[in-house]
Formats: structure tokens, C-alpha cells, sequence
């Protein structure tokens, strides 16, 4: 396409999409289930770690011989620490009963505490948006970790006794806090062990979760009272990350089924969005996409959690984070799950396939996923959103080379100019929805961001 100027289109379109949160505020009611937690938040410097890996005399070898994601000991975090550091990649592991997580707090002290689990993220950041009722599924709710929500009265819970409340007024004294312990880490950063220095490739994560309710999914009966009985608009759900194979197998139909009857029921008109997570247990990820991926309307992911999702599920397939890799893989999810609508966010894009029927139509959807990512953009500089303007905050309109590149390659592989424009391709049953997005480059944080986008491309898509 001659003369056409992809970064001041784009931008343009980006900044614009700013003028749809006003219109959030129409919506009545959304969920979201079912994962909420206390996210200690630790930032770990090269320079810390190795001293502590000399302290405790921690050898290479006993770095890289853990193959299993399940933190036993204390000196096992190193190796969660070690590997995600290096690699620049996140994972999550879980505790099992003796669980570390004070001994390692006393050693790596939080800078701060915060709303964890895609549920408590999502919930905290649609309550920005001024929707009359978010609703966040607790299984626990003892007042540090109902102090993590905002203080705004559109965020709702249930007390002990199941009435409704906002939420951070609420104080569930018999029960206990949920900690996960989130490590982040920087691009560039290095430390040294027997005279090998390691650089981290790229800023990431890792968690270590402490949650045994979490972990098997424990549910909160006044919250599966209330949407048996009251109607949503959105219902997002995530969580089920957390569960090793035996509980997933006996816990997954049951909240297939209980999907299944909220959608023939009083749930008929809400749409239901899977969230996708970081999940150790291969059995247990192959069976969320085969269970709960075929019964909700949208599915959301990554590029790591697309990779680790072929590797269950077409395990012939080789999988790189290419672009024409992951967007034969959402074609390839699309299919094993049914699933109506499936997004993918990755650094520099954020790709949606739907099929042509999808309630929204394509431009809503490209609506939707530019709004979430002028939001993303405040949420990497900032590190969380707390107050209306935050939502606002980074003015990056600088669409990310990245982004412009996947756009390009796809044009031509679709063999569509047009594309380039538009961000919207039809193919077969399906659109293609694209827009290229802006990177910071020195985000505070990442936790939460895959939760932000994916939610708010949804929310932003439904107002239209
Ligand atoms: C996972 C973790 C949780 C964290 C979230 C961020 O659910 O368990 O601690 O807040 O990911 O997306």
C-alpha cells in the first residue's frame, strides 16, 4: 500500500480508543472466578541471588537437576529462580504441605503486598471502569487479603453469611490469607556461580504459590448460589492452573456441568471467557482445554501458554513463538475447543480468531483490543492501576516496531494490503482481528498484564 503510514494510523486508532471507557460504565454485572489470592511481590536482583546461593552453598548441578515444578524445600525455589531467570521466562510452581513460604518471605522480603490470581487482577481493574457490579469469587477472605481490593463499592463479595457486600469491607476472621511469592526479575541483569556469569534474556517471573484452597479449587457457596440466580453480562473465569491431575479430573466435569446449566439457565445471554495460566501439570492443561475450553464462548492466551498448550494437545506439531507458528496454533486451538472466539496477546500484537457468527462483530473486536492496549501500556508503567486515571496514564502512542513487523509479515502471508489498515481479515468461517500495540520499554511490572488485556478486550468489545 503506497503512502500509507502504518505507525500514525495506528497510533491514531490507539489514542482514540481512549474514548470508549466512558461507555463501560452501561454495563450492569460481571464475574470473575475463580482464583483470587495475596501476590507478594519480590524483585530480585542478580547481585542478591548469588549472594544468597553462596550462603546457602547452592551447587549448578543442583540448580539444573529439577525437572518437576512442585517446591518441596526451601533451597527448591532457587531452582524455580534459576531457571526462569535464565531463560527470561515465567512459571509458576506450586507448594506442597510444608509449605516455605515464611522462611522465604524472611529472606527475600516483599516490597509490597498486592490483588493476585487472574480473578482478584481482573476484578480490581473492571471496578476501575465503573461498571455497576464486579463480583469476585473468594475462598478465603480474612481482611489482608480483602484490604488487596480497591475501596470502591462496585467490587462485591460475600460475607460468611452470603450477603453481598463491597468487598474490602469484609473480614472473614476464620480464615487465612493465600500467598503466592512472585519474583520478578530485569533484561540485562547477571550473576555469577562457579565462575559462569548467567544474564536474564528478558524481564519476567516466577511464583512460588502457598495456596492449598486455590490448589484444589475450593468454591464458595453463597458466590455459586448468586449465579444460579442473578444474570451476568461477562463472566470470566480462570484458576484451574492451580489443580494436579487427580483433583482435575474429578473437579473439571463438575464445573463443566455447572456452566453448562448457568448457560441454559439464567446465564443464557452472558458471555464466558476462559483465562489461560501457566500450568505445571501437563494432564491437568490438557484437560482445561478439553473440559472447560469447550463449553465457554472465548479462551484467552500468551504465546507461552499457546506453546505449552500444543505440546499436549498436538504433541507432533513443533511449536515456535514465530508468528505463522502461533497463528496455525489458534486455528489448531480453535478447532480442538470449539470455542467461538480465541485471543492471543504477545509483546508488539494481540491477535484474536473468531468465528463469523461471534455476538461481536470483527471492528468491535478491534475496538476492544486497542482500548486494552492503551490500558496495558499504563498498567507496564505504573506496575498496577488503583484510581480511575491511572487507566490513562502512559501517553505511548508509539506503535512498537514488533507490531509493526507481525503486521507486515501477515499482510503478506494473507497476501491482504488491506490488512494493514483494517487489522481485520476474513478467512474461511473466521475473522482475523490484529492490532499492532506499543511496548514500554521499561515496564514496573508485568504481573496481571495478560489479565488486563484479555479482560479488557472483551469488556471494551461489548459496548459498542
Ligand atoms: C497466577 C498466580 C497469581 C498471579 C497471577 C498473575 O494466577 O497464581 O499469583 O497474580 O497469575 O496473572
Amino acid at each position: 500500500m503506497q503512502n500509507f503510514d502504518m505507525e500514525k494510523h495506528w497510533s491514531e486508532e490507539l489514542i482514540s480508543s481512549a474514548e470508549m471507557l466512558s461507555n463501560l460504565s452501561k454495563i450492569d454485572s460481571v464475574a470473575c472466578a475463580f482464583n483470587t489470592n495475596i501476590d507478594a511481590i519480590v524483585q530480585i536482583e542478580g547481585g542478591d541471588f548469588e549472594k544468597v546461593l553462596h550462603e546457602k552453598n547452592i551447587s549448578l548441578a543442583f540448580l539444573t537437576e529439577k525437572a518437576s515444578r512442585k517446591v518441596k524445600t526451601f533451597e527448591d525455589i532457587f531452582c524455580g529462580i534459576f531457571k526462569c531467570f535464565t531463560q527470561g521466562i515465567a512459571e509458576e510452581w506450586t507448594c506442597s504441605e510444608n509449605d516455605p513460604c515464611d522462611e522465604v518471605l524472611k529472606i527475600f522480603p516483599p516490597k509490597n503486598y498486592q490483588m493476585g490470581g487472574q480473578a482478584g487482577i481482573m476484578a480490581n481493574l473492571l471496578s476501575l471502569y465503573d461498571i455497576k457490579k464486579v463480583f469476585a469469587h473468594t475462598n478465603s477472605l480474612p481482611s489482608l487479603q480483602s484490604k488487596q481490593f480497591l475501596p470502591l463499592d462496585n467490587i462485591l463479595g460475600f460475607d460468611e453469611n452470603g450477603t453481598a457486600l463491597p468487598i474490602y469491607k469484609i473480614n472473614r476472621e476464620k480464615d487465612s490469607p493465600l500467598v503466592h511469592i512472585i519474583f520478578e526479575f530485569k533484561q540485562g541483569d547477571s550473576f555469577s556461580l562457579e565462575n559462569k556469569k548467567f544474564v536474564c534474556p528478558k524481564s519476567n517471573r516466577f511464583i512460588i504459590s502457598c495456596d492449598k484452597l486455590n490448589q484444589k479449587m475450593i468454591l464458595d457457596k453463597n458466590f455459586i448460589k448468586y449465579m444460579g440466580q442473578n444474570p451476568q453480562n461477562l463472566f470470566f473465569l480462570s484458576g484451574f492452573h492451580l489443580l494436579n491431575h487427580t483433583d482435575a479430573k474429578e473437579i473439571l466435569p463438575n464445573i463443566k456441568n455447572w456452566i453448562l446449566a448457568l448457560k441454559k439457565g439464567v446465564q443464557k445471554n452472558c458471555i464466558f471467557h476462559l483465562e489461560i495460566a501457566s500450568t505445571p501439570d501437563d494432564k491437568t492443561r490438557e484437560m482445561i482445554f478439553k473440559q472447560i475450553g469447550n463449553v465457554v464462548d472465548s479462551i484467552g492466551v500468551n504465546e507461552r501458554e499457546t506453546i505449552d498448550a500444543m505440546a499436549v494437545l498436538f504433541p507432533e506439531k513443533e511449536v515456535s513463538t514465530n508468528i505463522f507458528d502461533m497463528i496455525e496454533a489458534l486455528f489448531l486451538l480453535q478447532k480442538e475447543t470449539g470455542a467461538p472466539r480465541i485471543q492471543l496477546h504477545m509483546a508488539g500484537i494481540y491477535i484474536t480468531l473468531q468465528k463469523k457468527d461471534f455476538v461481536f462483530s470483527p471492528k468491535q473486536t478491534k475496538k476492544g483490543m486497542l482500548l486494552a492496549a492503551k490500558i496495558a501500556c499504563s498498567r507496564a508503567v505504573l506496575g498496577d492501576l488503583k484510581k480511575h486515571s491511572d487507566l490513562t496514564h502512559s501517553q505511548n502512542g508509539q506503535i512498537s516496531e514488533n507490531g509493526k513487523n507481525y503486521m507486515q509479515d501477515l499482510a503478506k502471508y494473507f497476501n491482504s494490503d488491506e490488512f494493514l489498515k483494517t487489522g481485520i481479515l476474513e478467512k474461511e468461517d473466521f475473522y482475523l482481528v490484529a492490532v499492532p500495540t506499543p511496548l514500554e520499554k521499561k515496564p514496573k511490572s508485568l504481573v496481571g498484564m495478560g489479565d488486563t488485556i484479555s479482560s479488557t478486550s472483551l469488556i471494551g468489545s461489548s459496548i459498542l
